[in-house]
């Protein structure tokens, strides 16, 4: 019997045995012709880094049709004899039979021949550095850490919660929201001297959502565990490597969950990932470990053995105080910590994730906890060697009165939050939550430098093009 459809490369190279009339489809990544009269053709589909070895016998009756177009870039459907290799390090290859070219690539124009590309040239043909080595492990370890998050919440009963995109609510309170209008905005309807909104498609104004956290607290209100799983949007003028305008962000939030809790939970979610990406991903690992950082799979094998450091803000400040090392941004209990500050505390004094807790009150959101000394909120980063900052999380303020007079401290309008307040007059319980940013996640685990090079389109101030 004939196969008709294409195998997946991935399957194809696990095979052991050999076989007939098999197909294969996919983009040609080199070619080489030898002078015994055949082309030897390295394809991949994207299914896996590897390649299949494809060898093209030039007395082929299709040959002459095809002989041309076989350059790297291309994709064809091959269909073969799938031969055990004696070449070492190859198990099986086709011996192709009959060649289709789908699309030729221009030798001439083809971006991505066989020397190895800038990241930042990548960047700027963002619609081809998917057939980069680099660009598919990155996109399949992202996948699956995808995969991975789901799986981690709901073997622990977590519920999935949409949370919408379009919001009134500024969750971080920093001012960062994308608007989102279908105003003129060259003529927008002026009532004493400012826009009337109430004449904007929502009656209100309205932007991207920067978290889904305070819509997640409502539903973690009646379903007790819930996470969010989605984009989000900030219009922060940011450009580094740990910065994008749009992000994915997971959210989950908890009934019953105090700080400690929380961070309980953070850690257990964090090696779980990395656990699952080392144990189902290892040949895209094994290649960011040759070829992007050669400490990675060791390092993340590290963070896997180790317990994570947790220290309050204070001791934070007390520690970089007498640290003697010169910073850019002084520290001074009261400041943001800075992404230096961070750095030297994961990766040269603790040399392993660090938790730190308890904040100063005035630099945190209005929805975290005051703690008993009235000056810090149970408030909670984790840290992790090369990125910093990489999940924010909290304890969430319960107490109706407090809640009330921090919003009124920080000049947020009570009666915009009213469902936000109500939800701590009707049955209010102790609960917390937490944020991980998933392009950073995937930083972490693949190494890679740039937030830019781990999500498929980045967006970051002036680029939201190809
Ligand atoms: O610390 P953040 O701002 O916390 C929140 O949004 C809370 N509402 C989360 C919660 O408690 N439910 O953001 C959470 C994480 C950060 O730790 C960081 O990893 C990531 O989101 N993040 C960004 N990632 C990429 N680009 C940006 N501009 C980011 N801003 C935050
Ligand atoms: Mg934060």
């Amino acid at each position: 019997m004939t196969i008709k459809k294409r195998e997946k490369i991935k399957d194809l190279l696990a095979q052991k045995e050999e076989r007939e009339n098999v197909i294969a489809k996919g983009w040609i990544r080199t070619k080489r012709d030898s002078k015994g009269g055949f082309s030897f053709l390295e394809l991949n589909d994207g299914s896996t880094i590897n390649n299949i070895q494809v060898i093209v016998d030039h007395s082929l009756e299709c040959y002459g049709d095809v002989s041309e177009k076989l350059t790297t870039g291309a994709c064809l459907s091959i269909e073969g004899k799938l031969t055990l290799s004696p070449g070492k390090g190859q198990s099986v290859e086709i011996q192709a039979k009959n060649v289709t070219v789908y699309g030729i690539a221009d030798t001439e124009e083809f971006p991505l021949q066989k020397k190895r590309h800038s990241f930042e040239f990548l960047r700027t043909i963002s619609h081809l550095r998917p057939r980069t080595n680099t660009f598919g492990s990155i996109m399949r370890v992202r996948n699956r850490l995808a995969y991975g998050i789901h799986q981690f919440f709901h073997e622990r009963g977590f519920v999935y919660l949409h949370t919408p995109i379009i919001t009134s609510s500024d969750c971080e309170g920093a001012g960062e929201l994308f608007q989102v209008t279908t105003l003129d905005i060259s003529n927008p309807p002026i009532e004493n001297k400012t826009i009337d909104y109430s004449q904007d498609f929502f009656g209100k104004k309205t932007g991207l959502t920067v978290s889904g956290q305070l819509e997640g607290e409502v539903y973690a209100m009646a379903l007790g565990e819930i996470y969010t799983f989605g984009p989000t949007f900030r219009a922060e003028n940011s450009n580094t490597s740990r910065h994008l305008a749009e992000f994915w962000m997971v959210e989950p939030e908890m009934a019953f969950y105090d700080l400690e809790d929380d961070m309980e939970l953070a850690e257990e979610f964090i090696k779980y990932l990395l656990k699952d990406a080392l144990e189902y991903c290892g040949d895209d690992m094994e290649f960011f470990n040759l070829r992007i950082d050669k400490t990675l799979i060791e390092r993340l094998r590290h963070v896997l053995d180790s317990s994570f450091e947790k220290i309050t803000y204070t001791e934070a400040v007390d520690i970089l105080l007498k640290s003697g090392e010169k910073f850019q941004y002084p520290v001074e209990w009261g400041e943001n910590l800075q992404s230096e500050h961070e750095r030297y505390l994961t990766e040269k004094k603790f040399k392993k994730p660090v938790i730190v807790f308890d904040y100063p009150e005035a630099i945190k959101p209005f929805y975290m906890k005051v703690n008993d000394d009235g000056k810090t909120v149970r408030a909670m980063d984790v840290l992790v060697p090369q990125l910093g900052e990489i999940i924010g999380g909290s304890q969430r303020e319960d107490n109706y009165q407090i809640l009330m007079d921090r919003m009124k401290e920080k000049g947020i309008d009570a009666d915009e939050y009213y469902w936000y307040l109500e939800l701590r007059k009707f049955g209010s319980a102790p609960h917390s939550g937490f944020g991980l940013g998933f392009e950073r996640l995937v930083q972490f685990v693949t190494g890679m430098e740039n937030i830019r090079d781990v999500i498929p389109f980045p967006r970051t101030p002036k680029q939201a093009g190809f």
